[in-house]
């Protein structure tokens, strides 16, 4: 299952995404059910024999439907908010299921986690260890807990979303972390059950997480000698995808039985935490051409997307490929597709060779199903985009185009 051209026409699963556009407007971002169930069975089949928790990454995509989807073929969550277990509870994903991940967790969602019954939290300092204890036994719960380890692993990964180096604000340095664990272990309120990591995301080698497992593994078994009761390893997630056609990426199941080869033999469950895996291939943003303009002898295409939808190449240089939805044959020619938001910052391709673009035309800009709608933005007062789920021969809108009215909730003149 793929996106791609039916006599000229751009299609996903059995939907002509020119018809999406048509019905439902743009900039609209659209994503295959089909294709997302695919990933996550490709994680599932890939740690059949052990015991497993494939939790999903909630910020990747975290639309109602597509967390929906997700439920439904018994994902467990990885959450860093209240508001995404809010969304995930609503989306009929179960709390028992969610390990809540992240460095700056406020007193009212460890609460709202407590109430809920999540499977574990991930601590990542020994400022948090206090107020999760506090906050468990004021609510009279015992709090699963992990530590989150920052093992000094380089992800070799765009330095926004690398998170495993010692510089970087995640997880508990190395060198003190069997302490942090002895601390821990001593709360009254908590019950350290697993030893967890997340070095960075869009990894194009598995070889990092590797590394990284070796290290947590190692740290296991001294913390089993200490008497701990460590039965889960969170090992995180960051398998990168193909965003250039000339990138090479290793397949789910190759990045798992790399993982694998060491964390069968401990016996212990293994969680993993994907999201841009699971949904960055499975949606595109569709949008529409409004303009063609040339200035400085430099030729720019102006479509009705921009970095308030997209934010990706604005803020990492990403690379997304992007292809008409009716196929043209017109002759190739070199442009910048950018969007109506006021700054220079605001493109989504550059130095792109496309067939001539004219105004009207419809684009889709692939591999927008991670962190595209999730961090959009209403700046410049534009409505975020409306959503679309396909599924089979059948497509629905799960969110609608924000309106004027939307924009302006809660404000007061
Ligand atoms: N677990 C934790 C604790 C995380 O911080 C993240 C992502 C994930 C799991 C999921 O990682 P993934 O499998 O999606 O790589 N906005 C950036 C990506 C930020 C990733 C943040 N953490 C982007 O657009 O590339």
């Amino acid at each position: 299952m793929n996106y791609e051209y039916r006599q000229g026409r751009f299609c996903v699963e059995a939907v002509d995404l020119a018809a999406v556009a048509d019905q439902c407007g743009t900039p609209t971002y659209v994503y295959s059910a089909g294709m997302i169930r695919e990933r996550y069975q490709a994680y599932a089949n890939a740690f059949k024999g052990i015991s497993h928790r494939i939790c999903y990454a909630v910020k990747a995509n975290s639309n109602l439907a597509v967390l929906a989807v997700l439920a439904r073929q018994g994902a467990g969550f990885d959450i860093v908010s209240g508001g995404e277990l809010y969304r995930v509870l609503r989306a009929g994903g179960n709390a028992a299921n969610v390990v809540f991940s992240g460095v700056g967790k406020s007193v009212a969602e460890i609460e709202y986690a407590l109430e809920q019954g999540v499977h574990s939290f991930n601590c990542e300092s020994y400022a948090e260890i206090e107020v999760l204890n506090r906050v468990a036994g004021l609510a009279g719960k015992t709090a699963s807990i992990a530590l989150r380890v920052n093992p000094d692993v380089n992800p070799v990964t765009h330095e926004y979303i690398s998170t495993g180096l010692r510089e970087n604000k995640f997880g508990i340095d190395m060198s003190v972390i069997e302490s942090a664990y002895e601390h821990a272990a001593s709360q009254p309120h908590l019950k350290v059950t697993g030893v967890s990591c997340h070095i960075g995301s869009q990894m194009l080698d598995s070889a990092p997480m590797v590394e990284a497992v070796e290290r947590l593994i190692a740290l296991t078994l001294r913390l089993k000698a200490k008497g701990l009761p460590i039965d889960h390893l969170d090992l995180g997630g960051g398998l990168g995808v193909k965003y250039e056609p000339q990138e090479e990426t290793p397949s789910i199941a190759s990045a798992v039985a790399a993982m694998r080869k060491l964390v069968d033999q401990t016996g212990l469950e293994a969680v993993v935490e994907p999201g841009r895996s699971i949904v960055a291939e499975a949606g595109v943003l569709l949008t529409r051409v409004l303009y063609r303009k040339n200035n400085g002898g430099k030729e720019f295409v102006i479509v009705d997307a921009a970095m308030n939808d997209l934010i990706r190449p604005s803020l990492y240089k990403a690379f997304h490929e992007i292809t008409p939805l009716l196929e043209k044959d017109t002759p190739l020619q070199e442009v910048d597709i950018v969007g109506p938001v006021c700054e220079s910052g605001d493109w989504l391709a550059k130095k792109r060779t496309l067939p001539t673009l004219e105004s009207g035309d419809l684009l889709a800009v692939k591999t927008a199903g991670a962190y595209g709608f999730g961090m959009a933005s209403n700046y410049n007062s534009r409505g975020r985009a409306a959503e679309v789920l396909v599924d089979g021969d059948n497509f629905r809108v799960v969110r609608e185009r924000e309106s004027w009215q939307d924009l302006i909730r809660g404000e007061s003149a």
